[in-house]
């Protein structure tokens, strides 16, 4: 039986490993981690993520071919192929703070595994590195190996949070790279072979490593293009007249452009874009490619831009102040059907309105009041100028409640900005929250999830992302 360990049991190594588990039943697989909670909920009838369909999978297989476990050593030692997908955060300090990619997790499990290791493995990254890394990690293995063979492996992973199950069972395309020597090309069998278990054999790509480790940060920088490009045509429509609903369809209707991920919105969030095109613009400077560099620094730029625009769009139409107003908002974490808040465009919006004194109430169906207080009271990396900022002060948190109910958030509220495109969102009793809110009473929809026209006639003065404003709106311009 082929064993396979993977060290890290994060968003990525645990719904990966599961789906690993659940399509080969001839393959034992170990998920390993430093962080005995996460371990333990993993083991437990309440997982640490929330992903739908995850939970199905993983209680199929756990205990039978899946498990998860704290003793990273002893199960490192044992596999014969072993991924690594442990976090790879943006530098806060240092050469390269605020941009380069921090490989020290990396770095301390490639040095376990050159220690521990008893017999010759293939070790696969699976954490978005910058390119090149795998030549870094063979150094540290062979130069720690007393003697082993390792043969390292590039296969970055596409999954997107809140469908992973999905992606990973019917992946566009799996991406394996690795040296172009027979020893290299027999390690990108064995691992196509896992894969070989569920996914057709012509979607399964091999290129060289370097090619691997690049495509990972240019999918996600083209990606994140998409939505900046998008977002900065939302701004030129609100000043148009234009609808960029009815502008994205249509250039999405062109075969080359293609319609999918050209929705605006607030901005852009999650754990990986913005740190992953930092790195690549890291690694373009590192280059001597200034020009490039700048070119992808502009993509969170737009996003940014993007975030204080929407922030001071509320604050100018609410007569220039929102001063001790209370504002509801309604979904915190970075997408739909996660409850992950990395990166998310709530915790910019949440924190510019605290600067300008409002109250907030907020509600979001997957997380946690303990997580939502962490991340505003959490320092901000400025990725432009590396300087940390001051952590809200406790009298700013306690401007802060967090309730378990959108009605309950919009009672009293003078205005409501929805900032993650939940479902349940697009269903509610909207006049039952118009009659319980301040007059004039505001939707602002960071992620036009609601029919703008059906709740002006109910009475909300409504802002929605790059559609035509309302006369109220036009009246009070927002300086972006
Ligand atoms: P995560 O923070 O959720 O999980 C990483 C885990 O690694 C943590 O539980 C941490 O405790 C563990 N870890 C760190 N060092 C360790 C060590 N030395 N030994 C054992 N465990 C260790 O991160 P994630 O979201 O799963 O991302 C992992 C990697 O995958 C990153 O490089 C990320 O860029 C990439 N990625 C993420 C996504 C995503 O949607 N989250 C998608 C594709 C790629
Ligand atoms: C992304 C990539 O999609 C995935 O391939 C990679 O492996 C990890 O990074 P993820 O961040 O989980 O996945 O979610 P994604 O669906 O890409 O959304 C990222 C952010 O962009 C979210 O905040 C989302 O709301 C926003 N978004 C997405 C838009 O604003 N508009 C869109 O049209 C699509």
């Amino acid at each position: 039986m082929v064993k396979i360990c993977c060290i890290g049991a994060g968003y990525v190594g645990g719904p990966t490993m599961a789906i690993i588990a659940y399509k080969c039943p001839d393959i034992e697989v170990v998920v390993v981690d430093i962080s005995v909670p996460r371990i333990a909920a993993w083991n437990s009838e309440q997982l640490p993520i929330y992903e739908p369909g995850l939970d199905d999978v993983v209680k199929q297989c756990r205990g039978k071919n899946l498990f998860f476990s704290t003793e990273v050593e002893k199960h490192v030692c044992e596999a014969d192929i072993v991924f690594v997908s442990v976090n790879t955060p943006t530098k806060t300090r240092g050469l390269g703070a605020g941009k380069a990619a921090d490989l020290t997790y990396w770095e301390s499990a490639a040095r376990m595994i050159a220690d521990v290791s008893k017999s010759s493995k293939i070790v696969v990254e699976k954490s978005t590195v910058p390119v090149k890394t795998a030549e870094a990690i063979e150094k540290i293995l062979t130069h720690n190996s007393k003697g082993i063979k390792f043969q390292i492996l590039s296969n970055p992973e596409f999954l997107a949070e809140g469908t992973a199950i999905q992606d990973l069972l019917y992946p566009d395309r799996v991406l394996i790279g690795g040296r172009e020597t027979p020893e290299g090309q027999e390690a990108i069998k064995a691992l196509k072979d896992v894969y070989a278990h569920w996914v057709p054999e012509e979607q399964i790509l091999t290129t060289n490593l370097w090619s691997a480790e690049l495509s990972k940060l240019a999918a996600n920088a083209f990606l994140a293009q998409r939505i900046s490009s998008v977002n900065a045509m939302s701004a030129l429509c609100e000043a148009t007249g234009a609808d960029v609903t009815q502008v994205a369809y249509a250039v999405g209707k062109d075969s080359r452009i293609g319609s999918k991920f050209l929705n605006a919105s607030v901005g852009f969030g999650g754990s990986c874009f913005q740190k992953d095109i930092l790195n690549l613009v890291y690694i373009c400077e590192c280059n001597g490619l200034p020009e490039v560099a700048e070119y992808w620094k502009q993509v969170i730029r737009i996003n940014d831009y993007q975030k204080n625009r929407f922030v001071n769009r509320i604050v100018s139409s609410m007569f220039n102040t929102v001063s001790n107003k209370k504002i509801a908002i309604l979904g915190f974490a970075f997408k739909k059907d996660t409850g992950d808040t990395r990166e998310t465009p709530a915790i910019d919006v949440c924190k510019g309105l605290l600067g300008d004194n409002a109250r907030l109430s907020i509600y979001d169906p997957q997380v946690t009041e303990d997580q939502m207080q962490r991340d505003l009271s959490m320092k901000k990396f400025d990725w432009d100028h590396p300087l940390h900022l001051q952590p809200m002060s406790p009298t700013t948190v306690k401007k802060v409640a967090v309730v378990w109910d959108a009605y309950e958030a919009t009672k009293d509220a003078h205005g409501l900005c929805i900032l993650t495109e939940w479902d349940e969102f697009k269903t509610l009793d909207y006049k039952r929250i118009y009659d319980n809110m301040q007059k004039p009473a505001y939707v602002f929809d960071g992620r036009n999830v609601v029919n703008g026209d059906e709740l002006r006639k109910i009475g909300f003065i409504v802002y929605s992302i790059g559609k035509p404003l309302d006369a109220w709106l036009k009246d009070m311009p927002a300086v972006a």
